[in-house]
């Protein structure tokens, strides 16, 4: 028999196993269905981010980087290790393990909110007089009834024209997160976040990695100043990447795949590589959601058509996350979910798009929100600049890195925060004051005159904002 529900989900990605549980916070019987399935054949809620994105690529990062660091770097601090060795599958193992913990924490906390977790994809089956009727196919075969649906289906990644993955030798984000063992030569196509990520893990545990980008600039969302500094770290890294090509053919053979391109100059170009990841951004899932059955309006790409507030086209349907507009990010998706609980609890929350965090976990890892330099040129707007750099920041120093610094850009006028920007050491932490600080609509004098701990890193954020009016006392 068809059970009813408040509200279904579909997704348990970030955005949809949050909004579940917000809906049943607010007191609605609620239902997730998800298709995630893990090796045994069980639920594995928790989307990309937990089973093929955030989770296991920093469990990744983490590990590549204590080994660099053992191989590198302990040495200064006195410490001998002999040879360094990596045991990848165990490394692999470790990750796989973290990913588990968060799959099983996510249906615990289902199970302590009273949401209904259903395994299997879900669908739109029809629209009902106030509601959905909606399928559920896989390890549970049922139909439901839910006045209103919130659609998180995620996204996945979008594979160059004519080169499918295999997830052998063309790899998404999906295989670069299983290989075995580190190959020699590491092709990646796209030098966006997963490219530089998913190189930096397998270039410190020895691979050659050489990543190819379209783009003639080096992470063109980033601010100018900083793009710039993360790129002059990872050259000295030899981390290898090559600016505004054009990719021509891929073939696959036996010991790996020739990648013919078109250089800067012109020039034809071949790249041989034992492996290559294809990391050039994502596609929506809404295939097979039966988005048909009730005109549920998609766009272009795919992606389910929403205001500002996540209203779709009908009525009681909401979609939020990656399937939908703005950035593809975990903290986007969660935000929206919860708003979305929310708003049909009739409540007025507010989503504010121009203080969402964005994060890339390199070494030196790149924070940014809010307006870049070449943003606010653009706009006209009048704007200070201060900038402190981690070389003249004494925990820094101890810590034994020093590379990049903290930019804030303020309103000439008003003084107010409009943009904060960081390359450098555990910036991915230090961005939260930021963030906070742009949310309340601080201004640099607010952020200059916070007491902030010694030696802390958080000390180059309260030196930028004095550098704004000119007068750090470290520099
Ligand atoms: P998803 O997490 O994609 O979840 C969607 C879920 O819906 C999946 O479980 C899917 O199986 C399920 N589903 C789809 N269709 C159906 C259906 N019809 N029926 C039932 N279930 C269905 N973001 C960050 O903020 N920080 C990071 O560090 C970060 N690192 C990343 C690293 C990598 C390698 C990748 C690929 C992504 C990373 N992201 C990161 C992006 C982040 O993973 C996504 O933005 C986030 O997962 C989006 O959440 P979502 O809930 O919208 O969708
Ligand atoms: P991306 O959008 O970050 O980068 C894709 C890059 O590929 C761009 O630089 C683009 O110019 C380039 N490109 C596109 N087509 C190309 C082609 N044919 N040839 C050469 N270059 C090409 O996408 P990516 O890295 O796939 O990641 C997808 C999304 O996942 C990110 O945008 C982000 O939202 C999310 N993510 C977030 C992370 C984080 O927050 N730390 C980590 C990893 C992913």
């Amino acid at each position: 028999m068809s059970q009813t529900f408040d509200i279904a989900v579909i997704g348990a990605g970030p955005g949809g196993y949050i909004a579940a549980i917000r809906a049943a916070q607010l007191g609605y019987r609620v239902a997730c269905i998800d298709a995630w399935t893990n090796a045994s054949g069980g639920p594995a809620p928790g989307g990309t981010c937990t089973n093929v994105g955030c989770i296991p690529s920093k469990a990744l990062l983490q590990s590549s980087e204590h080994f660099e660091h053992a191989r590198l770097h302990f040495a200064d601090h006195g410490i001998a290790t002999g040879t360094v060795k990596i045991d990848v599958p165990t490394m692999v193992a470790r990750k796989d393990a973290i990913v588990k913990q968060n799959n099983d924490g996510i249906l615990y906390l289902f199970k302590k909110n009273k949401v209904t977790f259903l395994h299997g994809r879900g669908s739109f089956v029809r629209a009902l007089d106030g509601g959905y009727e909606l399928a559920v196919e896989g390890a549970q075969n049922t139909t439901l009834q839910a006045r209103h649906v919130i659609v998180a289906t995620g996204s996945r990644a979008r594979a160059l024209p004519g080169v499918a993955f295999d997830e052998e030798r063309i790899l998404s984000n999906d295989g670069a997160l299983r290989l075995q063992a580190v190959p020699k030569k590491l092709a990646i196509i796209g030098a966006g976040v997963i490219g530089l990520e998913m190189g930096s893990v397998w270039r410190r545990l020895g691979a050659e990695v050489t990543i190819l980008e379209g783009l003639p600039t080096f992470l063109a969302a980033a601010d100018e100043q900083i793009a710039k500094e993360a790129k002059k770290a990872f050259d000295k890294q030899g981390l290898k990447i090559e600016l505004g090509v054009k990719v021509g053919e891929v073939k696959t053979h036996k010991r790996g795949v020739t990648i013919a391109y078109t250089d800067a100059q012109g020039q034809g170009q071949t790249l041989e590589a034992e492996r290559l990841i294809v990391s050039i951004g994502r596609v929506p899932n809404t295939e097979g959601l039966g988005a048909d059955k009730v005109g549920l309006k998609l766009d272009e790409r795919g992606a389910i058509v929403v205001d500002a507030l996540c209203r779709t086209n009908l009525p009681g349907v909401w979609a939020v996350g990656d399937v939908v507009r703005g950035p593809m990010l975990a903290h986007k998706a969660e935000e929206e979910g919860v708003a979305v609980a929310e708003r049909i609890a009739g409540q007025h929350p507010h989503v504010d798009f121009n203080t969402i965090p964005w994060v890339i976990y390199t070494s030196p890892e790149v924070a940014w929100v809010g307006a870049t330099e070449q943003q606010l040129k653009a706009s006209g707007r009048a704007y200070k600049v201060g900038t402190f750099p981690f070389m003249a920041n004494g925990r820094a120093r101890a810590l034994g890195d020093t590379t990049g610094m903290v930019k804030i850009l303020a309103d000439a006028a008003t003084d107010q925060v409009l943009g904060v920007h960081m390359v450098g050491p555990l910036v991915s932490e230090l961005i939260a004051e930021a963030v906070m600080a742009m949310e309340f609509k601080a201004s640099a004098e607010d952020i200059a005159r916070i007491c902030h701990a010694h030696p802390s890193l958080s000390e180059a954020t309260k030196e930028a904002a004095l550098a704004v009016d000119k007068r750090p006392l470290n520099f």
